[in-house]
């Protein structure tokens, strides 16, 4: 039965920011349901004086239809790589409302602490985030190169890359960080 000990999160951030380009956890839960998509954009910082991540999140994702019943989610992030890699893909490939991907990548769900989302085993970094802010992009503020790599306009929205649709900025507060042992 794997346990968590609270951390302070500021001492895990190079880690936070060398892991996202290869690939975390954003985490949501809404009712029973629990689901796992992967995130490579993000933002680690202080806004209003309170700790945040931002996540990026696509408008077409089912992400951001389960933080509009819930406004809570959790990151999750490797401490070493040897881990299995194939979540990553499992959870950056596949609609949550289409599959149940913690079962399909076999996922290890531990119990936060001041949020109702839960930790994943296997990326043991967890930062509890309450969403305390959102804004959608406004994409004719977006650069050319920006916009003609990032939201090509003959991409459906459902496409689990680069589509059409703009992000959602999407500002969770931490409220807790701990690393899952065991
Ligand atoms: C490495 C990687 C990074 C990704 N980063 C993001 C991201 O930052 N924001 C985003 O909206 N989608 C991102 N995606 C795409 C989503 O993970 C993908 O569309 C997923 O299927 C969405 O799941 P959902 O529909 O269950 O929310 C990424 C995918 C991969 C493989």
């Amino acid at each position: 039965m794997p346990s968590t000990r609270d951390v302070n999160h500021s001492d895990y951030a190079s880690q936070i920011v060398s892991a996202l380009p290869q690939g975390v956890l954003l985490t949501t839960k809404a009712g029973e349901k629990v689901n796992c998509m992967t995130i490579a954009w993000g933002t680690l910082g202080t806004n209003w004086g309170r700790p945040v991540f931002v996540s990026y999140v696509r408008t077409s994702r089912f992400t951001a239809r389960m933080l509009e019943q819930n406004p809570e989610f959790t990151i999750n992030v490797p401490l070493c790589d040897d881990f299995d890699k194939r979540i990553l893909g499992i959870c950056g490939r596949n609609h949550g409302n289409e599959v149940d991907k913690v079962a399909l990548a076999g996922l290890d769900l531990v119990d936060s602490r001041l949020v109702s989302v839960p930790g994943v085993a296997q990326l043991p970094l967890t930062l509890e985030c309450k969403v305390i802010y959102q804004q959608l992009e406004d994409p004719s503020l977006y650069p050319a190169d920006i916009a003609e790599r990032y939201y090509p306009q003959d991409v459906a929205s459902t496409e689990c890359g680069s589509n059409r649709d703009p992000h959602y900025m999407v500002y969770g507060q931490i409220v807790n960080a701990y690393v899952i042992e065991g």
